[in-house]
């Protein structure tokens, strides 16, 4: 099943996404709901997707730092859905985890959500009731939380990346959901790539001109390998968190599930010249994920490396040195396997956990347990050490606060809300636990999520 890739034609290029309403006091709608649309090449057929308002991805939100948002999540789909706002420090009532903080939205019911917006960034929303078919399915959009003073780039472009799975003779989806083939191995992979909903998603600019790219990973379970052509670039945010210091882009930008990635990048090749984002293929050749069709030449003089983004609140992890050290072992899946795991308050072998359709664990537990892997009091500095003792990489994600990564030198890396750890490797991650709350602690490959891989930490 593979779907040929056609030449984009040029005229549709670089229209830029519409902001969306801003207002106060009457919360606007965003409706879960069935439609059609059109994601794989002209030609084939049109795929059923459940979507929000209609679109592949959701409608982009924008908002301002320190603002409010408020959205009343309509429920048109004849499942129960919720939204999660992934990756805010958000208020724990309105995380969006369906049996966690709040009941699940039934088929013609909705929910209202309200939350402050503390930092800016590159955020984005989705579902987080059964999210590894409703995900899949296409319920997912960007947040994105806008600095009051804007760094010096020409353009802002939202960059959704994404992969469906599509049987190409029907335009379905195709295969199973709860495939335990994909659960227990990397998870659900497309076999169409594409950003904004688009396998051709192309952007036309002129030669130095200088681009925002906000770089989101909404696939179930790729791990996008990306490389820029034409342009120079730096990473000036990870997960929404600034960098103290841009970075220039000199390696290969490995962008897991539901990471993001914020690029200011210099077109620097002249028009006609190739320019692109370049993804890595499983044939390892590298294809263009976003081609930049280069127009003309911009009269303004190149301007060396951006300056750093402004830093959000409360970014410091302090405490680090003397916080209790809790172990979370993470195993299971396909090749490893393990020897057993507590699933819905009983031990079993992992034979038994098979039959339920469970792989993995962290920390023995499998799927969400009635008692949270730890319990912080609000303000305490949290340490846990993750440790991947399966054959494949999960993207641990956690909610309602971003961690750092602990160094070895006692040092701390960039601030994350999701950490892509390799097979057979760990990391230890360190976070003021001053979100009061329940909060999950998962893989991203949401099939793993599905199967095991979520817990979960409460601060009280
Ligand atoms: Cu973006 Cu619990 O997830
Ligand atoms: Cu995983």
């Amino acid at each position: 099943m593979s779907f040929t890739r056609r030449a984009f034609c040029a005229g549709l290029a670089g229209v830029p996404l519409a902001r969306a309403a801003w207002a106060q006091e009457e919360a606007p709608r965003l409706t879960a709901r069935a439609a059609t649309v059109q994601l794989a090449p002209e030609g084939y057929p049109a795929t059923e997707v459940w979507s929000y308002d209609g679109q592949i991805p959701g409608p982009q939100i924008r908002a301002p730092q320190g603002s409010r948002l408020s959205r009343r999540l309509v429920n048109a789909l004849e499942v129960p859905t919720t939204v999660h706002w992934h990756g805010i420090r958000i208020d724990n009532a309105m995380d969006g985890v369906a049996g966690l903080t709040q009941d699940a939205v039934p088929p013609g019911g909705r929910f209202d959500y309200a939350f402050d917006l503390p930092d800016a960034g590159t955020f984005w929303y989705h579902a987080h009731t059964n999210s590894m078919e409703q995900v899949a399915r296409g319920l997912s959009g960007a947040l994105i939380v806008e600095e009051s003073t804007p760094p010096d780039v020409d353009r802002d472009e939202v960059l959704m990346l994404d992969d469906w799975l599509l049987d190409p003779e029907t335009g379905r989806f195709a295969g199973d959901f709860e495939s335990p083939m994909m659960r227990s191995h990397a998870g659900r992979m497309g076999n169409l790539t594409g950003i904004n909903g688009r396998y051709d998603f192309s952007l036309t600019a002129q030669q130095n001109e200088r681009l925002r790219l906000r770089l989101i990973n909404s696939a179930n379970a790729r791990i996008f390998v990306l490389r820029l052509e034409g342009m120079t670039g730096w990473t000036v945010a990870l997960d929404g968190m600034p960098l103290a210091r841009p970075e220039p882009v000199t390696a290969e930008i490995v962008l897991a599930p539901a990471q993001r990635v914020d690029l200011i990048v210099d077109v620097t090749a002249e028009q006609g010249a190739p320019a692109a984002l370049l993804s890595h293929a499983e044939d390892d050749s590298w294809q263009a994920l976003a081609e930049v069709t280069v127009t003309g030449r911009n009269s303004r003089a190149a301007r060396g490396a951006p300056a750093p983004l402004p830093p959000n609140p409360r970014m410091e992890v302090p405490g680090v040195t003397g916080a209790q050290v809790r172990a979370m072992r993470m195993e299971g899946g396909a090749m490893r396997g393990m020897a057993s795991g507590r699933f819905e308050g009983q031990d079993m072998d992992f034979q038994q956990l098979v039959q339920r359709g469970q792989f993995w664990a962290l920390a023995g537990q499998v799927g969400r347990g009635d008692a949270p892997f730890a319990r912080y009091a609000r303000g305490e500095t949290a340490r846990i050490r993750l440790a991947n003792d399966t054959a494949f990489p999960h993207a641990m994600h956690l909610h309602g606060m971003h961690f750092r990564k602990v160094l070895a030198n006692g040092r701390q890396g960039p601030m994350h809300d999701t950490l892509l750890i390799m097979p057979q490797d760990s990391a230890e991650i360190a976070f003021v636990a001053d979100n009061p709350g329940k909060w999950l602690l998962h893989c991203h490959m949401l099939g793993h999520a599905a199967s095991g891989m979520t817990n979960w930490i409460e601060v009280a």
